[in-house]
């Protein structure tokens, strides 16, 4: 028989058909298998033609061609489809043989397999995969969490696949146990959804407050390319603001009706949030204004209605624009390290929560290269949490701490200016909220308290008694002195 491969790869979608030609690009024979079996046959005889690959007609054949310990990954759509999966598979494997789900997988499921499947000596990892078609061909992020027996095996296979920062470091490392690696995926894709978000809330202000078209917004985004803004997500914008639709010559971005899909990565983060009890609004916005606009038809009907501040308001194109622009060059920088301040919180009370251990510091170095949220700054983000990983909150960091300060006049401004023009810019708002919410020593969550406890008899703590004791005020003279029961969720 033929040499065995190295690797085996299920689900011939894209993101599969691209990590196979990446892994036999890199010296390592893979045997490719997708349910529809028409897919093996036309991908052999297409892009994987002359390639060193295995075509299996059958998952028996896919395992029957794998060296051991079977390394067997999969890119299939996630849910039941990878339990099925996992289902048929197991009976044909031997302990020690290992399963890699490198979809997006909810990190709560991939848990429950790792612990499920260890149980019958099976190592399951959860990795997340980022970058797109392009980064799973050429070097995509890596996120890998679950059996840790199962990395000194796949180590040097994902490694190689990886996108590498400038000294050669791979962008893929071991996160961490159960399904932690699909926890930093989600987290990246829920971080992810807020640039993008901020991104267009940038653009809307240029665009509908400012009414400039898209050529004249292109140059300035393709600038803030070139500055601490560097990253892929303003680079494509750039790229997409200066794409001109052949037929009809108008700049393609204005063609394209403004609803937003989402596949539920960012959702999952919002809910995560909720869940851990973190303060996670720039993420959660992003989702709502995606749902916002999905509404379509009932934003045309509620327009008429419901009036603006009107034409007075817009600066129009005679209004100073490049100082509006230096501004919200700022602003949008100074709202972006808020929202990745949000994420890693996420992830160190997930890390607490779970017992993960996590390395924030090595997870910014992941997110450096290859994956979608690629940036320049996340070289700094890493450089923080290497000087003090137990940092309390990445706005805290001295090099953070100074660009917000010095943000922070340009930030207001740009947020007043969206307010003035009717702009809706929910993100942009959220994050200086989440600021300076943060820094403020003394919220209005004593009126809260005294309401709560007025109502409800809740109890609350005083600020001139230790904490932790709890007290009750008779508000109005006729509620009793009982107190209700005293727990958090
Ligand atoms: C990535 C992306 C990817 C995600 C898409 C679509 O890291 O390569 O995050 O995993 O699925 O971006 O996400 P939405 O459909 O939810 O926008």
């Amino acid at each position: 028989m033929d040499k065995l491969a190295d690797i085996g790869v299920i689900g011939l979608a894209v993101m599969g058909e691209n990590l196979i030609l990446n892994m036999e690009s890199k010296g390592f024979r893979v045997a490719c298998h997708n349910r529809t079996v028409d897919k093996v046959d036309a991908f052999l005889a297409g892009r994987g033609q002359g390639k060193n690959l295995i075509g299996c007609r059958t998952l028996e054949e896919l395992v029957a061609s794998l060296e051991r310990p079977r390394r067997i990954m999969f890119m299939v759509r996630a849910g039941a489809a990878v339990d099925q999966l996992i289902d048929a598979l197991e009976p044909m494997l031997e302990p020690g043989d290992i399963l890699v789900d490198g979809g997006n997988s909810s990190y709560l499921d991939t848990t429950r397999r790792c612990t499920d499947l260890a149980a019958k000596g099976l190592l399951y990892v959860g990795a997340g995969v980022s970058g797109g078609e392009e980064g799973a061909l050429l070097g995509p992020s890596i996120m890998p969490g679950g059996n840790a027996q199962a990395w000194p095996a796949l180590k040097p296979i994902f490694q190689a696949i990886a996108a590498k920062v400038a000294d050669g470091t791979p962008c893929c490392d071991w996160v961490g146990p159960d399904g932690s690696g699909h926890f930093v995926k989600m987290v990246h894709n829920g971080i992810e959804y807020g640039d993008m978000q901020l991104i267009c809330e940038a653009y809307h202000l240029l665009s509908q407050g400012l009414g400039m078209s898209a050529d004249q917004i292109q140059p300035i985004f393709a600038a803030w390319n070139t500055r601490e803004l560097d990253s892929y997500l303003i680079e494509i914008t750039a790229d997409i603001l200066g794409h001109v639709d052949p037929e009809s010559g108008t700049p393609t971005v204005d063609l394209i009706l403004d609803t937003a899909g989402q596949k539920g990565t960012g959702k999952w983060t919002s809910q995560v949030g909720l869940d851990l009890g973190v303060a996670i609004p720039q993420i959660a916005e992003a989702v709502f204004a995606r749902f916002l606009s999905a509404i379509k038809d009932e934003r045309v009907a509620a327009g008429p209605y419901l009036s603006g501040p009107g034409k007075a308001a817009s600066q129009g194109s005679d209004g100073d624009m490049s100082a509006v622009v230096d501004q919200l060059e700022k602003a949008v920088y100074a709202a972006k390290i808020c929202s990745y301040a949000q994420g890693f919180q996420l992830l160190r009370a997930a890390s607490m929560e779970y017992g993960w251990n996590l390395n924030f510091g090595e997870i910014a170095l992941l997110w450096r290269e290859g994956c979608i949220i690629r940036a320049r700054f996340l070289g700094t983000i890493k450089e923080a949490y290497d000087a003090d990983p137990d940092l309390a909150n990445l706005v805290l960091a001295p090099y953070f701490r100074e660009v917000l300060a010095g943000a922070q006049a340009a930030w207001r401004t740009v947020l007043k200016t969206a307010v003035d023009l009717g702009v809706p810019a929910p993100v942009m708002a959220a994050s200086l909220c989440y600021y300076d919410g943060y820094r403020c020593e003394r919220l209005p969550a004593n009126l809260l308290q005294a309401q709560r406890d007025y109502f409800g008899a809740h109890t609350y703590e005083r600020v001139d008694k230790p904490r932790g004791e709890f007290f009750h005020t008779n508000w109005t003279g006729t509620g009793g002195e009982t107190a209700s029961s005293t727990y958090n969720v």
